[in-house]
């Protein structure tokens, strides 16, 4: 094992081990720091701190590389479907066709919802954002699939509550989008695939048959598969930290969808579809939005751009990409905000402000121009990004919990408020 030291100004010196990960990562042990030298280590954004060791995703951020498992996320997108790269998030493993059958069929099974829920839907106003919806939503499985704690904790019993919740954050989700176009629900059916499903629950009506385009289904798989893990990005994170509470399964992916729903994390897709909106609507240049995008004076984010890890093209934007030019191509789509997007990108790309902070295009730039074309509306785009990243939460979740004990996670800080004081009563504080 590797070590180093830090030595203080009175010649006292902490030795400590170096961890190397399988990809040649290295990180300071800094486990006993606080109780050898009384020091602990300040990390805003935790942009160079470790909070576990996993083997589910492997991002190499300066060489644009993701892995899910060790298989190249191109790989994937261009071979698997989104319930076979679950199943190899979650069990660390690619399925056997058995074992695929199997789990596929648990999907099939639990995609209804107890039809008591339904009746949650009925106080939910027409307005309401679909992530505040499914946030809600997910967590009430917790109280009609109870699931404790030690029970889940057994595999026969994670398996069913993790199929359950794959299976059935499908159904929330399209019913929160029926619910606020003020349609009917529609069942899911146990004849269709899991992505087919979704649409089919999103888009069928008994008034409206809905078609189901091959190509379309095509390319939400994909990009549910582009979309399913992503180490411990800000989501994720928080899946973990929740979930080191020992609550149960539901509620700490609940905490993860609250998470995703930020506009500087998965909540980004929607931001950039308005935010070229606003660009065609206002008749904005390409120059002025760049501009703006690297001037301190205003509040305006060039979303969709930059990224904690990546400091070269996120590879998951490359294929997105791909995937809007194809689909765009064979629906004979003429979508203006396409012509916007590759321009604002191009002149980033060739723009010093952005080379020089190695600020490319992320995983949220071409995603919500996909979902646009294939009639998902932009309030749904994030709910999109939380069901492709669920089999991701589900496998840090149990990773965690697969490494008996674990410890409640709980950061410590450095106080910098008034020291000591005493009460004042209100009749001396004039
Ligand atoms: C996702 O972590 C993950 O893995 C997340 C994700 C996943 O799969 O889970 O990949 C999904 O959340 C992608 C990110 C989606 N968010 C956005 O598109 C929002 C726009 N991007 C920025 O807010 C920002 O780039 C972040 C939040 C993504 C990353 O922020 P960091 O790592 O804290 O970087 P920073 O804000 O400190 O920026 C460093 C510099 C700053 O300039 P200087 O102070 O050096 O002058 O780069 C600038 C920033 O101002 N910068 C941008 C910019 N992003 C960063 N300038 C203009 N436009 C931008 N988009």
């Amino acid at each position: 094992m590797k070590k180093t030291k830090l030595l203080f100004d009175n010649n006292k010196e902490f030795e400590m081990n170096i961890f190397e990960g399988t990809e040649g990562e290295q990180a300071i042990d800094i486990s006993q720091l606080r109780q050898n030298t009384g020091l602990i280590t300040l990390d805003e954004g935790y942009q160079n701190t470790g909070s576990c060791k996993s083997a589910i995703s492997f991002v190499d951020g300066e060489n644009g590389i993701l892995r899910y498992r060790g298989i190249p996320i191109q790989e994937l997108a261009e071979n698997s479907t989104f319930v076979e790269t679950s199943y190899l998030l979650i069990y660390g493993y690619l399925p056997t066709q058995k074992e695929l059958k199997t789990f596929s069929n648990m999907l099939t099974e639990n995609s209804l919802i107890h039809e008591e829920m339904i009746h949650f839907f009925d106080g939910i106003p027409p307005h309401a954002h679909p992530m505040a919806i499914l946030s809600s939503m997910v967590n009430a499985l917790s109280i009609y699939y109870p699931t404790l704690y030690s029970e889940a904790f057994f595999s026969i019993t994670f398996d069913l509550v993790c199929a359950r919740l794959l299976s059935k954050i499908r159904t929330l989700a399209a019913y929160s989008y029926k619910n606020s176009i003020g349609e009917p629900f529609v069942y899911p059916r146990h004849d269709l695939k899991y992505t087919e499903n979704l649409l089919h629950m999103m888009f069928n009506s008994p008034v409206k048959p809905y078609t189901l385009d091959p190509e379309i289904v095509q390319a939400l798989r994909v990009s549910l598969i582009l979309h399913a893990d992503h180490e411990q990005n800000c989501s994720t994170a928080t899946v973990r930290l929740v979930g080191s509470s020992q609550v149960n399964l539901y509620t700490s992916i609940c905490a993860g969808i609250c998470a995703l729903w930020g506009p500087l994390h998965g909540g980004a897709n929607q931001q950039v579809v308005e935010m070229l909106e606003k660009i065609r609507d206002e008749g904005l240049t390409i120059k002025e939005v760049i501009e703006n995008a690297k001037s301190k004076d205003n509040n305006f984010v060039l979303y969709g751009f930059g990224h904690r890890v990546y400091k070269n093209y996120d590879p998951r934007a490359k294929i997105l990409k791909q995937l809007v030019e194809k689909l765009f191509n064979k629906l004979n789509i003429e979508e203006p905000l396409v012509e916007i997007a590759m321009e604002l990108e191009h002149a980033a790309l060739n723009d010093d402000y952005f080379a020089e902070r190695n600020l490319y295009p992320n995983v949220d730039y071409y995603s919500g121009i996909l979902y646009k074309a294939i009639g998902i509306p932009k309030e749904m785009f994030t709910v999109m990004f939380a069901i492709g990243r669920l089999p991701g939460w589900i496998a840090h979740w149990k990773e965690m919990h697969d490494t008996i004990p674990f410890k409640i996670g709980r950061p410590r800080q450095i106080y910098t408020g008034a020291t000591l004081s005493h009460y004042i009563p209100i009749e001396q504080r004039g």
